[in-house]
């Protein structure tokens, strides 16, 4: 390979010095990779220790080494570190700084290592500190969430079936349908770095090695619970980044749904909940708008999670044991993935303390589109003796009074609903409300204000062992 100018005419356009200039381009990951420079060093730290303490290097390089590797993160940490695409990766990129501080004791370092076992450690080392990072703000927002919940326990609002008015609900059971979807995100987390804690360090480039490295000392030392137990598997395996981007997309996805919410309940035509200032814009043309861009951006940026998912899933699809460079792309879906779900989760729960809850909107909606026919169907059925399907069709017919007279349901003369079905007494009254209706749905994980101040009390206590 030239490095000249002899940049090929027919493809070379964009690369000034031939093939080389290509090959380093497409070779190099440094430009993502950094970001595990903490990582990268930590590992190299816990590898040398041990490499001392089973007398594999001697202690005098190993103190170099140490020495070495942390003047090196402080000139990252400060800026100074000059990265170099010619030395591809994060890995080669230290190796060669060391070896300038402190001379041919660097060499050792790699000793029983590869580049190998050395990603994936790293590689791990970081989406498990990512994981716990997004258990935190998980647990953020479920009690953002809480706190909503308990606020508004007897807060009536429409419960919607195809986003039709279906039965009164209250705006704190909504909250709690919530804190039901973002706990079983913590607990897929949580269950993910359970699965993800243990150190492929030490399989070395695929098949273990021959120095007698101790791999309980350094999975120790970087705080794995165990050593991998197959070598092979230690360097091709990309499961845990695969768990970690199938959490974030369903957790996106659960985040996308609250954000549609969200957007539908600001309109003027809702009018449920008005948004803070912080997260929301006006329009420079009309003025009387407000936008609900931070709900609109989560929504979209699923898009982007869901994308992340594809890109690696189709990078480790049929790829042969064991380590492959096609591996090297594994790292840009991970950390766009988790950069994106940090913003997400905090701008949603930023939007959900915030928001304001009209509830005298909601209250008006909960009593419209007949949202009390079932309650009238199930009195049928629970004071007259009448079947379900003879009640619903009896019911039916008084919603359809109520509609041509333009009347909520709650307002028919008893008279008229007499005519519908004569059993019928002034006792009904008592089960048409919306309220009276909300305070019925007394059954477990019902919407009753008890048991929503029930289920939030459970929530609160769990929640805080989580
Ligand atoms: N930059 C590489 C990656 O991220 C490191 C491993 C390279 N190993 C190798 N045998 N080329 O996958």
């Amino acid at each position: 390979m030239s490095d000249d100018k002899t940049s090929n005419q027919m493809w070379g356009g964009r690369f000034a010095s031939g093939p080389a200039a290509i090959m380093q381009a497409i070779n190099a990951s440094i430009s993502f990779d950094k970001a595990l420079y903490a990582q990268d060093i930590q590992g190299s730290l816990a590898h040398c220790k041990m490499l001392a303490e089973t007398g594999i290097i001697a202690r005098e390089d190993q103190e170099k080494i140490a020495h070495g590797l942390n003047t090196i993160l402080r000139e990252i940490e400060a800026g100074s570190f000059e990265f170099s695409d010619k030395l591809e990766d994060i890995h080669m990129n230290v190796e060669a700084r060391l070896a300038e501080l402190i001379g041919p004791a660097a060499g050792r370092l790699h000793t029983a290592r590869s580049r190998n076992d050395q990603v994936a450690v790293d590689f791990r080392l970081w989406t498990k500190q990512e994981c716990l990072r997004v258990a935190e703000a998980l647990k953020g927002l479920i009690a953002a969430f809480l706190e909503r919940a308990e606020e508004h326990a007897a807060t009536l609002m429409p419960g919607f079936t195809h986003l039709q008015t279906a039965q009164p609900v209250t705006f704190g059971h909504h909250c709690m349908a919530y804190v039901e979807m973002f706990s079983r995100d913590l607990s897929r987390v949580r269950d993910a770095i359970e699965r993800m804690d243990e150190s492929p360090l030490g399989a070395a480039a695929l098949a273990g090695t021959g120095f007698p490295i101790d791999r309980q000392m350094t999975a120790k030392a970087l705080g794995f619970r165990e050593p991998t137990r197959n070598s092979l598997d230690s360097v091709s395996d990309r499961d845990f980044a695969l768990e970690f981007l199938s959490l974030s997309a369903i957790c996106a996805t659960h985040l996308s749904r609250l954000a549609e919410e969200i957007v539908i309940w600001s309109t003027p035509q809702f009018g449920f909940v008005r948004l803070s200032d912080q997260f929301s814009t006006g329009s420079s043309i009309m003025p009387q708008k407000k936008n609900p861009d931070a709900a609109e951006l989560v929504r979209a940026k699923t898009g982007r999670i869901n994308g992340d998912l594809i890109a690696l899933l189709t990078v480790m699809k049929g790829l042969p044991l064991t380590y492959s460079k096609d591996m090297q792309e594994d790292k840009e879906a991970v950390f766009d993935a988790a950069e994106t779900l940090d913003l997400m989760l905090a701008a949603m729960t930023g939007m959900v303390r915030d928001m304001t809850i009209e509830t005298a909107a909601m209250k008006r909606a909960a009593g419209s589109g007949y949202s009390t026919a079932t309650d009238l169907a199930d009195w049928l059925v629970r004071e007259l003796g009448m079947p379900f399907r003879e009640a619903h069709h009896v019911t039916g017919r008084a919603v359809a009074m109520a509609e041509s007279c333009k009347l909520a349901l709650d307002r028919l003369a008893l008279a008229d609903l007499r005519e519908i079905h004569p059993g019928i007494t002034q006792d009904v009254f008592s089960v048409l409300s919306v309220k009276n209706s909300v305070n019925s749905r007394t059954s477990f994980g019902g919407t009753a204000p008890a048991e929503v101040r029930k289920q939030v009390r459970y929530w609160k206590k769990r929640l805080a062992k989580a």
